[in-house]
């Protein structure tokens, strides 16, 4: 057992360091070791890709210390433990819960979902002429809370249904963050995220609450949530024959080498002749050389061809 424990086991604790259980009389540890810390580091980076830097050491502890009260569990290492056991399997979830940041919006990229009305849609459309049944696959890889596979939606509701009748639109939307999944199948927001939402667009797609805005039914059911990792090979190969991805805002958390195995995984998920989108601030310099850069106003994708 490593020196750090005992120190919190005898040692009189310093005020911050043990939160009290006032139910059960147990102190839960608060501090974490910097070993502790690479520890963690380690077993998050190998569960999921997502890579804590030192400078985010405090967030980290922050995070993981709820999760130590949660589940009365008094110190970081015996945590460690029980998420590496068979019966911390389920605790994982409430994992990635605690150490994922989630932060979207309805319309957040506006540059390329014109880019997708306009120009990537028809485009593979055309390409698609001839098709019998034809399906056109949209994936929102690294989903949150749904608004960005919702603005998609509406964006097919509004115009793109209408002008290709004869197409299957389909939605996926996924995230490793089960209570974010949940919030989005509920499709329930507030003022904050559906700020950019066009007024017309709100009146009828939005039924208005107590400070809250819920998603039509109409909306909802046309895009489908799955709880995906994307660090999880077998799952990953699962899906396949996507038109679009959108991967926007979550490479930033990885390193070199787990964004290296997640843009390979999305690029086998496309169709030739498919695009995969990433966040405004993310490249994929020096990281994949399989895709070509097309430049539209304002925004650039990545093409599979
Ligand atoms: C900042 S949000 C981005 C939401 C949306 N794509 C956007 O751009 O507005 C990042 C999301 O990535 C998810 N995430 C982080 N690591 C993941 C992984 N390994 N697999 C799947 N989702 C992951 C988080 O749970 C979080 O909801």
């Amino acid at each position: 057992m490593s020196s750090d424990l005992f120190k919190f086991k005898f040692t009189k604790p310093t005020s911050g360091d043990i939160e009290s259980n006032s139910s059960t009389g147990r102190e839960f540890e608060q501090v974490m070791t910097d070993e502790t810390f690479v520890n963690f580091r380690d077993v998050i980076y190998k569960l999921c890709g997502i890579y804590y830097t030192e400078s985010k050491k405090y967030l980290l502890e922050g995070r993981i210390a709820k999760r130590l009260i949660a589940c009365k569990i008094q110190t970081f290492l015996e945590y460690i433990k029980y998420i590496k056991s068979f019966s911390g399997k389920e605790e994982l979830y409430n994992l990635f819960e605690a150490i994922t940041i989630n932060e979207t919006y309805f319309y957040r990229a506006q540059f390329q979902f014109d880019a997708l009305e306009n120009i990537i849609i028809p485009e593979i459309i055309q390409n698609k002429a001839g098709f019998q049944r034809p399906i056109f696959r949209i994936w929102s890889a690294a989903s949150s809370t749904g608004e960005e596979a919702y603005t998609i939606a509406l964006m097919i509701l509004e115009r793109i249904g209408k002008k290709y009748p004869n197409f299957n639109f389909q939605i996926l939307a996924s995230d490793i963050n089960n209570a974010v999944l949940e919030n989005a199948k509920a499709g329930v927001y507030k003022e904050y995220a559906i700020r950019n939402v066009p007024p017309d667009v709100l009146n009828r797609y939005f039924k208005k609450g107590n400070n809250t805005y819920t998603l039509t039914d109409e909306v909802r059911r046309m895009v489908k949530f799955m709880n995906i990792n994307l660090y999880d090979q077998a799952t990953m190969r699962t899906i396949v024959g996507c038109d679009v991805i959108l991967c926007c805002n979550v490479l930033i958390y990885f390193d070199i080498p787990s964004k290296q195995k997640v843009i390979t995984h999305l690029y086998d998920s496309l169709n030739k002749g498919g695009y995969l989108f990433i966040g405004y601030s993310e490249s994929l310099h020096g990281i994949s050389k399989a895709f070509k850069l097309v430049h539209f106003p304002k925004a650039m994708v990545y093409k599979k061809e």
